[in-house]
């Protein structure tokens, strides 16, 4: 319950919504108690008629029909204000459902990467989605259902009590007990759906992992081995449904047992005590129509109980979420000024979850307007530094500095927005090439948008698509080659004309030719700018005012492309082995 504290300042929001809807649930009852009590005084009218002459069988019948309509019409306006109640309180519950995604989908964006090493894709979504239905759940029906079965319960007992004390015990006896049984049913219910959803969980992370990578489970094919896994998974999750629908199947049979057991009471008991003269026949009637009244409220009281208990456990593992500080932290509100020379101080990083020491000790100063070639072999920690730089990471040691300023003291959306990263993976989204280029803003023309992917060499082959900029690129760009993936993620950060670039191996599937105009593009663009470029290639880094030559997460080796040559160590062994292989 404490877990579900976390939605009182929703409930508070919709405060107006929740009373009206209280009040119609008021309305809705009155209108179901009294056809109760015209049954009761047609059967009182008739038996006291039946005996009497003949005349009387047409006030009978008038006055059975007068009761008819009045049952009919109070059940048409209990289904009206009915039809009020779930307008307002189960709108609310959608309304609440709404917030509370936009919240937890904005929380995922604020935390950091380190986030995300941590987690899996479908464990996120089932809480931004199948969690969030839970918690709906318990908004919407259990707080509707809860406030009816609290009204209902007070009105029908008084009303019971004020006609007799002793049938209404007797009645009230199987109720208990039917609580309790459907608590225990709702119980296991609960645990048997828990494991349920643990296993749609696995279901989904094995499904999006095996279409995010159908290409290499075909060209692998491998079709046979991940359908045996899903077909694994999928059989745990038909029998752990299967459990909870046996479990499930109980639950109705035991509402009418009870329900039935109350029934023979009353007619039993009623029956003796309508002979003593103590109540009517029609008191009789009244009494089984109370209990089939109250028959449902008592059986959803279990079902409530179940539907809180799954809530406050679904909000629970939204609450881990939630309430989850991002550790990349925006220190500064005010609009920071991103200019100056980029410094790294002793900086050293080590991955959290692995403590893979990716850096270590690294230090270089990269002058504004100048620009640094980091190279290195693969593992060496080249993107590290670029994710440093963008603060997707903090490193654990030593300070990275712009201008005068640590980076962690400046506005981070401010450093983010002057950043143009293009990492390795150079990620593109579903959509058109138009919206993939113009990711950073949709203010600028579409002159800007050409002018972007002239200068990332890709302008040619967009104009030669029949469809142009509007060529629908699928999912990840599954519709370009490497290459074409790589100068659209560039054209990307062209367009969003950033103060300092950041290039992470992305010209890596690009040809020499284009790589080299590319690179006189960029440098055209960053005279007054700073820029870093990471590669494998020799040839992408060697017009770099400076280079560094990572190895194992240090520098080894630190100057420009003729001075490296000239100390003729691993730099000058690469450039050799890459000039001989072309
Ligand atoms: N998310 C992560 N969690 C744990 N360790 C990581 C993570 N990302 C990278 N590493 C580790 O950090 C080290 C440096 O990785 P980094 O990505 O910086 O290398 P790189 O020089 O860019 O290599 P490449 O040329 O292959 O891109 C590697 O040993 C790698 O295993
Ligand atoms: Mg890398």
């Amino acid at each position: 319950m404490q877990n579900l504290k976390y939605l009182n300042k929703f409930l508070w929001n919709y405060r107006n919504s929740l009373i009206i809807g209280g009040l119609f649930i008021l309305i809705a009852n009155l209108f179901a108690l009294y056809p109760a009590e015209f049954v009761r005084k047609a059967f009182d009218f008739v038996s006291e008629n039946i005996s009497k002459d003949s005349n009387s069988n047409s006030v009978i019948y008038f006055t059975l029909i007068k009761y008819s309509a009045l049952i009919i019409s109070f059940a048409l306006l209990k289904g009206l204000f009915m039809f009020f109640m779930r307008q307002t309180i189960i709108v609310m519950s959608r309304k609440i459902e709404f917030d509370l995604k936009n919240e937890i989908y904005n929380q995922y964006q604020n935390l950091s990467i380190s986030f995300y090493n941590k987690n899996k894709t479908g464990d996120l979504m089932n809480r931004i989605s199948e969690d969030v239905t839970r918690v709906r759940m318990y908004l919407g029906p259990a707080i509707m259902y809860g406030i009816n079965t609290t009204i209902l319960f007070y009105l029908v007992i008084s009303k019971m009590m004020s006609v007799s004390h002793k049938l209404t015990l007797y009645v009230l006896i199987p109720l208990p007990i039917l609580a309790c049984l459907i608590y225990i049913v709702s119980t296991k219910i609960n645990k048997k759906s828990e494991r349920v959803q643990e296993q749609l969980s696995a279901l989904t992370t094995i499904s999006q992992e095996t279409f995010s990578g159908i290409k290499i489970i075909k060209s692998f094919n491998n079709e046979k081995n991940s359908w045996l896994m899903f077909l694994k998974a999928c059989k745990q999750y038909t029998s752990k449904q299967i459990n909870l629908v046996k479990i499930e199947a109980i639950f109705f049979p035991l509402i009418v047992t009870m329900i039935g057991m109350s029934t023979i009471f009353i007619i039993y008991v009623g029956g003796m005590e309508s002979y003593s003269g103590n109540i009517t026949t029609g008191n009789i009637a009244e009494f089984i129509i109370y209990v089939n009244m109250l028959a449902w409220p008592v059986a959803s009281l279990g079902w409530i109980t179940s539907i809180i208990q799954r809530a406050a456990a679904s909000q629970k593992r939204i609450n881990n979420f939630l309430l989850k500080k991002p550790e990349i932290k925006n220190k500064s509100k005010n609009n920071s000024k991103i200019e100056g020379d980029l410094h790294f101080k002793n900086v050293s990083f080590i991955h959290n979850d692995t403590k893979i020491k990716a850096l270590n000790k690294i230090n270089f100063v990269i002058k504004e307007g100048e620009s640094l070639g980091i190279f290195g072999k693969t593992g060496s920690g080249k993107s590290t530094i670029a994710n440093l730089v963008c603060r997707l990471y903090d490193p654990n040691r030593g300070k990275i500095s712009l201008g005068d300023k640590d980076l962690k003291d400046l506005n981070l959306y401010n450093l983010r927005s002057s950043i143009g990263y293009v990492p390795q993976d150079g990620y593109l989204f579903s959509g058109a090439i138009s919206e993939n280029i113009s990711f950073s803003s949709n203010k600028k023309t579409d002159q800007e948008i050409i002018n972007a992917s002239k200068k990332a060499e890709i302008f040619d082959e967009i104009t030669n698509f029949s469809q142009g900029y509007n060529t629908i690129i699928g999912e990840r760009g599954v519709k370009l080659s490497g290459g074409q993936r790589q100068r659209l993620a560039i054209a990307r950060t062209f367009y969003k004309n950033p103060d300092l670039y950041i290039f992470d191996d992305c010209l890596s599937a690009v040809d020499a030719k284009k790589e080299q105009k590319i690179l006189r593009n960029l440098k055209k663009l960053t005279k007054r700018k700073t820029s870093i470029l990471i590669s494998h290639r020799i040839s992408t880094i060697k017009h770099c005012d400076n280079i560094i030559v990572l190895n194992n997460g240090e520098i080894v080796e630190r100057g420009s492309h003729e001075d490296l040559i000239q100390k003729k160590g691993i730099y000058y062994k690469i450039n050799e082995t890459q000039n001989n292989s072309i």
